[in-house]
């Protein structure tokens, strides 16, 4: 079992000082974290699914904070286009309608996913290798376009590819659209919704790491930003997920810098599209938990926030009650994960003062059109 750094330690004391300087009371929310954000220039939010539609108690929580929200799954193939002959538009219609009735912007998650598992079963059929290339082509455009047309300008940003790459040698992964069209895959994606969204924000999303474990993913990442530049294809900004706390005890604040450095340097925009903290501090003792996942979100948010070109800040989801970490990683000791700004009784945990003291401090910027 791993030990708390002093590091940790010590940030968490900081978040800690920084949460005892709001008016939080008696549990109460110190203050909507779209409010503090947008007096940055920030538009701050998060996501969404079936489980927050069905929840009373989320709508209140989701409209109070949120600016932007983003729905999980409702937009991924396997969501959409389970059936071959047949959409489903159920859930990201109900999450569209929510937004407009809350006043809020949406994010759409996601048009092109490569790995093989994020495709319907019946997407096989299409031969892998060249022989498969037109048809795929042609299959993921044609999505591109009717998904772009379904939703018009009521998405605003749009995560155009996801996560492309190998996580160690930094390569494109293979997967259903690198195996039967190529490299170029990415570019016709993004080319493509330029066309069919003129209106929105396309983003390159991917997990980027806080941390020197995956120097070539990072390579990666930025070689094809600068190749797409170069090519002038239409692609806006770098969505940086933002699941942090996995290689615990590796973030280095040096390269993260340096990697924002090269990509805004390039004239890319950048949001946190995805933030939760894995919450796996070895110690059963809760708010030493919660301090330590509160001191990962301060140390994280305070550099990445200190680019005035990040203008977009989304949560995972903004309480444990939702969490995928609840299913996709259980801790060790059985405990559920506290990754979230709210409990799961929907009470603000020191991971929000310490998201509020990051935005509180974080520099005013010119806020995204989109
Ligand atoms: C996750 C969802 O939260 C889960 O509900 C689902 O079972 C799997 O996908 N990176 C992404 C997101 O881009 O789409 C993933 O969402 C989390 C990792």
């Amino acid at each position: 079992m791993m030990s708390l750094s002093r590091r940790h330690v010590l940030m968490g004391s900081a978040a800690l000082a920084a949460a005892a300087l709001l008016p939080s009371g008696c549990g109460q929310p110190p203050g909507h974290l779209k409010d503090l954000a947008k007096r940055k220039g920030i538009l701050f939010g998060g996501a969404i699914g079936p489980e927050e539609l069905a929840d009373t108690a989320a709508h209140e929580l989701v409209s109070r904070e949120c600016g932007v929200i983003t729905p999980r799954n409702a937009l991924k193939w396997r969501t959409l286009r389970w059936d071959r002959s047949d959409w489903n538009f159920t859930e990201g219609d109900a999450i569209a309608r929510y937004a407009a009735a809350n006043n809020q912007k949406m994010r759409g998650h996601v048009l092109v996913w490569n790995p093989v598992e994020n495709m319907p079963d019946w997407a096989s059929d299409i031969p892998s290798g060249s022989a498969g290339r037109s048809q795929a082509i042609q299959l993921m455009e044609t999505h591109i376009e009717q998904v772009c047309a379904h939703y018009g300008d009521r998405i605003t940003s749009w995560d155009v590819v996801n996560e492309a790459f190998e996580p160690y040698s930094g390569d494109l992964a293979p997967g259903f659209f690198m195996d039967r069209i190529g490299p170029d895959y990415i570019e016709h994606a993004f080319r493509k919704a330029r066309e069919a969204a003129p209106h929105a924000q396309l983003v390159y999303n991917d997990y980027m790491r806080w941390s020197d474990k995956y120097p070539n993913h990072h390579k990666g990442v930025l070689k094809l930003l600068e190749n797409l530049r170069k090519k002038e294809v239409p692609i806006d900004a770098l969505g940086i997920q933002g699941h942090i706390g996995k290689y615990y005890g590796t973030e280095n604040d040096r390269h993260w810098r340096q990697f924002l450095d090269e990509v805004t340097a390039m004239g890319y925009d950048l949001l946190i599209t995805e933030f939760d903290v894995r919450d796996f501090a070895p110690t059963a003792d809760i708010s030493a938990r919660d301090a330590n996942v509160a001191a990962l979100t301060k140390g994280f948010l305070d550099i990445t926030l200190s680019y005035p070109e990040l203008k977009q800040f989304i949560c995972w989801g903004l309480s444990d009650r939702w969490s995928w970490f609840r299913q996709s990683e259980p801790r060790e000791d059985g405990q559920l994960q506290r990754t979230a700004p709210y409990d799961v009784d929907l009470k603000p945990k020191p991971m929000y003062a310490a998201i509020a003291a990051a935005l509180i401090t974080a520099p005013t910027r010119e806020p995204s059109t989109t």
